[in-house]
């Protein structure tokens, strides 16, 4: 269910009051509904945590290492989006009419606005890899019981940051605010896909769930090739060392931001791009003293009762 009349062009969806562009409450129903298959790959995120690292890793796992076919293809069509084929064109359009996006800064929207509709994934054929930002409630309720669910979490105070940087690069109306600003948006739970520890703890609580595996963005900078390795394992498709190395060096920072099928979007001149700096702890260089206090209380007052571990969170 979806609350219209809030921060415009947005509702609130879910129990937990999930920000959704307003689009998304025609075809909220639908997601929720959507027939889950067993042989189906979903990676689920917030936004900015390192879901399209996470996607080519999986696509590859999944391809036999076909690093030919994933030169050429765009991940965003070997790998879709739920809520973008489920929007369109109502959300390119909303968008576009509330000047909220550049869709030619937006590459991987600007081609699905053309090539993709909801039945893109309804009628694609199995296996299917699916990327959504959709918390697990606002999911199929028997997804966990019916296929394999990778989830990618990371530090909320560098979501943030790489967040702010995503919004200008498509060059909507947050393009021309501060960091500060932002930041007061982020930490009100006013942006799209909010409130984010929510969002992490849903996954969190899965995580002994044999179906859902669950990482952090902060391990794969640390060991990349274990988490390649664990996430072949958890996809029945162990690789070779000698595999996991090359899928690991495929997979460096470097490596994605030089790829065009991965790295397609920039802003308009050309300073930012999708795949940006690739740290954890960055948002140190970003957060003043005041807001550093600020996240802090954020952190502590959501991480309340929960157990999350971050591991860069004592
Ligand atoms: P930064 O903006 O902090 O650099 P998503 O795909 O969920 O939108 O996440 C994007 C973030 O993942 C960006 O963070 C991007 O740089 C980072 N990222 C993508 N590929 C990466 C890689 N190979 N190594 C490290 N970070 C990567």
């Amino acid at each position: 269910k979806c609350l219209l009349g809030y921060t415009k062009p947005f509702v609130k969806c879910g129990k937990k009051g999930y920000v959704m562009p307003g689009a998304f409450r025609n075809h909220a129903e639908a997601i929720y509904n959507l027939k889950v298959r067993p042989d189906d790959i979903w990676v689920i995120t917030f936004p900015r945590s390192g879901t399209t690292w996470t996607q080519e890793m999986v696509w590859l796992i999944e391809n036999d290492l076909d690093f030919e076919t994933a030169k050429e293809k765009p991940l965003y069509e070997r790998f879709p989006m739920l809520e973008l084929t489920a929007q369109i064109p109502e959300l390119a359009f909303q968008l576009i009419k509330n000047n909220f996006m550049n869709l030619k800064n937006f590459q991987g929207l600007n081609q699905a606005t053309k090539v993709s509709s909801w039945k893109t994934i309804e009628d694609a054929p199995s296996p299917r890899l699916i990327k959504t930002h959709l918390p697990l409630s606002m999911l199929p309720p028997n997804l966990l019981s019916t296929a394999k669910v990778i989830y990618v979490a990371r530090d909320p105070r560098d979501v943030a940051v790489s967040y702010y940087y995503l919004h200008k690069m498509v060059g909507n109306s947050f393009v021309r605010t501060t960091f500060q600003n932002f930041w007061e948006a982020f930490r009100r739970d006013l942006l799209p896909w909010t409130p984010i520890i929510e969002h992490t703890n849903e996954a969190w609580k899965q995580r002994h769930n044999e179906n859902l595996h669950f990482i952090f963005y902060e391990e794969m900078i640390k060991d990349l090739p274990k988490i390649i390795h664990d996430v072949s394992k958890f996809l029945n498709r162990d690789l070779a060392e000698k595999e996991v190395n090359i899928l690991a060096d495929h997979l460096s920072f470097d490596n994605l931001r030089k790829n065009k099928t991965v790295n397609n979007s920039t802003s308009d001149n050309g300073e930012v791009q999708f795949i940006r700096k690739g740290e954890a702890g960055g948002w140190r260089t970003h957060f003043d003293a005041k807001m550093e206090m600020e996240a802090e209380e954020f952190i502590t007052s959501r991480l309340r009762g929960l157990d999350i571990k971050y591991p860069s969170i004592s």
